[in-house]
């Protein structure tokens, strides 16, 4: 299991299992999905000491001092009203390409190509012949509308699972890869929706190629991300 970041502050890949299963953490995204755009400096960030503020206005020594403040320290109802918050701004966003991207839709077109590269590399550092004539699955987590699996996973992958908590992202997605609405052949599809938030999920053993995490792993807490990648490494 890899982790990539697609910012210029990338740290270097970590190895936790020698199967080939990957992620892209996508861009850190600073919406005001929880109520808690944080505005950082813009010096190149390697680790997470910057203070900043949140959509309110409040300031925050550090990330930690902001995680703690949101998600609480083990305390369970905070952690509940964190991702309660996260699904409650999404639920008012509309299904478009804009909205999943908060307003940001003209970055889609680079943000794919530079999914696209980043995937090449791991399938072809991974797989002879980059996986092709291999049947390929991989996991979209917090999938959104299916932005990512209609522009590029569905080319490269015989089946894409998705993953997304916000229902109506979730059935945008499945008429957006409906088969008829699909340009790729029947042997790519989309095989399973689940609407469930990824920190309650396990994936099946041994299902997936990839595990891809795009624009959404800022959603869960620290624990919650870790607890993730253990339940997704193969044994
Ligand atoms: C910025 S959008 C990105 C959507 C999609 N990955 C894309 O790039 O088009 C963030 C997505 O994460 C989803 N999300 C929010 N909380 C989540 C959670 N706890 N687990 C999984 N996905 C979550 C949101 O509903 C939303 O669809």
């Amino acid at each position: 299991l890899f982790s990539h970041l697609n910012m210029g502050t990338a740290k270097a890949p970590t190895l936790l299992s020698s199967r080939p299963s990957f992620c892209n953490i996508g861009p850190q995204f600073i919406a005001p999905k929880s109520g808690a755009r944080r505005a950082f400096s813009s010096r190149p960030l390697t680790q997470m000491e910057t203070g900043g503020l949140d959509s309110d206005g409040r300031t925050f020594k550090n990330a930690e001092e902001m995680w703690r403040e949101e998600v609480g320290d083990g305390d369970p109802q905070k952690k509940f009203q964190w991702y309660n918050k996260g699904i409650n701004y999404w639920q008012g966003v509309e299904a478009t390409v804009d909205g999943v991207l908060g307003g940001y839709g003209h970055v889609n077109t680079p943000d794919i190509k530079a999914s696209e590269d980043f995937l090449n590399t791991i399938l072809a550092e991974r797989f002879p012949d980059a996986g092709r004539g291999r049947h390929l699955v991989t996991l979209d987590c917090g999938s959104g509308i299916g932005r990512i699996t209609k522009n590029l996973l569905i080319r490269y992958f015989n089946e894409v699972d998705l993953l997304e908590p916000v229902s109506h992202f979730l059935e945008s997605a499945r008429v957006n890869l409906a088969p008829e609405n699909l340009m790729v052949s029947e042997l790519h599809k989309a095989a399973n929706f689940y609407c469930v938030p990824l920190q309650e999920f396990t994936p099946d053993a041994e299902r997936y190629d990839v595990i891809w995490v795009q624009w959404c792993i800022g959603h869960l807490a620290d624990d919650d991300f870790i607890a993730f990648f253990k339940r997704a490494k193969v044994k």
